[in-house]
């Protein structure tokens, strides 16, 4: 089966964003990182610039929720036109409420787990969401180092996917490249983030068709 593609625009020229979101229009989603400063020590932008982002966008776009308060604001990322909307469960309050208002407004609903976060924690909510976040860095910065022992986590998520008869996807973001992609999809994940890899690359379109390729399952 092929893996979804998601570049993350953290890695792009914020001052020619437009430029930079149509270079990668060969990927599946666009992976927009939303940061607060609070949730995460460090900002990039909100609902504004996400609106436009999903105006200018050929790909559905994807948004990773780093901030606090998701019950208030993930709703609103939806209506902003995007298609897929990640918070986060060490954020949530009501994550049971927070799926189900995105899936009423037509989202995606997905939930992220940072690197210290036990799976266990999301597993009695797969049933209500479309996708989990397995973060293999700590949720802020692009271009860290790929974090090999989160692997388990996406070995138990498929597993219990399977179990419950789910057709659950399973993301994975941070350190993702041509040498730990492969790695990735065989713990089970099939939408992969990238951000430098794809970004600092020469050729864009080539490394999103190298990535696909080393992903092949
Ligand atoms: C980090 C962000 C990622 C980031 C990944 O908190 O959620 O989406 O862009 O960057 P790379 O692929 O460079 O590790
Ligand atoms: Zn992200």
């Amino acid at each position: 089966m092929g893996i979804q593609i998601a570049p993350s625009i953290l890695s792009a020229d914020f001052a020619n964003l437009e430029r930079d979101i149509l270079t990668v229009g060969g990927a599946d989603w666009l992976h927009v990182d939303v940061m607060d400063g609070h949730f995460v020590p460090n900002m990039t932008f909100g609902l504004p610039v996400v609106e436009r982002i999903c105006e200018v966008s050929p790909l559905p776009v994807d948004a990773h929720l780093m901030i606090d308060d998701p019950d208030r604001w993930a709703p609103r990322y939806a209506e902003a036109g995007a298609a897929s909307v990640t918070f986060h469960l060490e954020a949530a309050h009501d994550p049971r409420a927070i799926a189900a208002d995105l899936r009423s407004l037509g989202a995606r609903a997905s939930c992220a787990i940072k690197p210290g976060t036990p799976v266990e924690d999301v597993l009695p909510l797969i049933d209500r969401l479309d996708m989990v976040l397995v973060m293999t860095v700590e949720p802020g910065f692009g271009g860290q180092s790929f974090m090999a022992d989160m692997m388990p986590k996406l070995r138990t998520l498929r597993a219990a996917a399977e179990a419950a008869g789910r057709d659950l996807r399973l993301q994975t973001d941070g350190g993702i490249a041509r040498a730990t992609v492969g790695t990735v999809v065989e713990a089970g994940c099939d939408v992969v983030v990238a951000g430098s890899a794809i970004y600092g690359a020469e050729d864009r379109a080539a490394e999103i068709a190298m990535l696909r390729e080393l992903g092949e399952r």
